[in-house]
């Protein structure tokens, strides 16, 4: 016999995430699918982000799907870097595809990128609401990102590793970590892992005083530096070390390499022998921190939540240690760089 919920018409609710992936999007996900199972709602997988909307290309999302996922990296749905407003075709199949789908509302979770897409589309009348997602910590009212925690303890590891072995060899090490414009990552991971330099976006890197620090440090007794150097990060004169000129569909530029740059005018200038480590994604796979796990599950409840309130438009935020809900238009009008408070420690410790 069938059961009687089959015989109604569930309201569906479709959950996608986009732009780089991170540790902590299945979090999300488990705990939106779980409270959306509990109130009668059928969870619709969108593949790729914003891709899976532009092609109809979803998967379902029930209890089986979700199973297992809390602790795994990744997404279950996939990830794109697909802009739809890019192309006039693609953003009509998104707006077809979103009626035609049937759903009531969207959670799109992701950075200022994924975001920004949900923003407008929320703008034209989608019921779409909003999880802050990014190991960049940048996006703007929110205290934190899920995948950032995870990254600055990846980042720290590294750094403590790099210790021992610069020690033993008596060597400069420059870590070169992600961020793009935001020097989050650097700065949060350099104070945890004891840095002796830390360079970021926020603040042109003169390599003159640089140098002169770590000639400090080792006239000082010390016979081993650890440097570590954001990918966004300049020099005075203004210029940005890129890996090449093509710009992403969001207008983005591929960061990397400034980490070599540095290292090489290190051992240049001060004679001592210099390694450069890049870490690149691996700060972004495995599985999230116990952190990441919890503010992902209760930034899952709360984009549910939006959506049971029919509060479109916003984007579940932490607050201290509250979480609550903020305008996506607000999300993602500016970067949240680096808070100089935070810097300025860096400035007491490294004198
Ligand atoms: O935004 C997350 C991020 O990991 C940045 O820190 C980095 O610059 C970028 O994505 C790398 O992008 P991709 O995965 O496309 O190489």
């Amino acid at each position: 016999m069938k059961k009687k919920e089959d015989f109604r018409i569930m309201k569906k609710v479709g959950i996608l995430t986009g732009g780089g992936d991170c540790p902590g999007l299945n979090p999300v996900i488990r705990a939106a699918v779980k409270y959306a199972v509990k109130e009668g709602y059928q969870a619709v997988g969108i593949k790729n982000g914003w891709k899976g909307l532009v092609e109809n290309d979803t998967m379902e999302l029930g209890l089986k799907a979700i199973s297992g996922i809390l602790p795994k990296g990744g997404t279950i749905l996939g990830t794109s870097r697909t802009n739809p407003y890019k192309k006039e075709n693609d953003i009509k199949k998104v707006r077809e595809n979103f009626k035609a789908m049937g759903l009531e509302a969207l959670i799109a979770i992701g950075g200022e990128d994924t975001l920004g897409v949900a923003n407008k589309l929320s703008k034209e009348g989608f019921n779409v609401v909003g999880a802050p997602k990014t190991i960049d910590n940048d996006l703007s009212c929110t205290d934190v990102t899920f995948g950032f925690d995870t990254a600055i303890n990846i980042v720290t590891d590294a750094i403590d590793r790099l210790h021992t072995t610069a020690e033993s060899h008596h060597r400069v090490m420059v870590v070169e970590v992600m961020g793009r414009h935001a020097g989050w990552i650097a700065l949060e991971s350099g104070i945890a892992g004891g840095a002796d330099v830390i360079l970021i976006p926020e603040v042109p890197v003169d390599l003159d005083e640089v140098c002169s620090a770590i000639r400090k440090r080792h006239s000082g007794g010390k016979n081993f530096s650890i440097v570590v150097v954001a990918e966004g990060a300049q020099f005075k004169e203004g210029t940005m070390v890129t890996q090449e000129e093509k710009l992403d569909a969001f207008g983005h530029v591929r960061l990397g390499g400034i980490g070599q740059r540095i290292g090489d005018e290190i051992e240049k200038r001060t004679g001592n022998e210099t390694r450069v480590t890049v870490l690149g994604h691996l700060q972004r796979g495995g599985t999230p921190t116990a952190f990441d796990r919890v503010l992902g599950t209760r930034f899952g409840i709360k984009a549910m939540e939006l959506v049971l309130k029919k509060d479109y438009g916003k984007m579940a935020s932490l607050a201290g240690n509250k979480i609550i809900a903020v305008p996506l238009e607000a999300a993602v009008s500016e970067l949240k760089t680096v808070d100089m408070d935070l810097y300025n420690i860096v400035k007491i410790l490294f004198g």
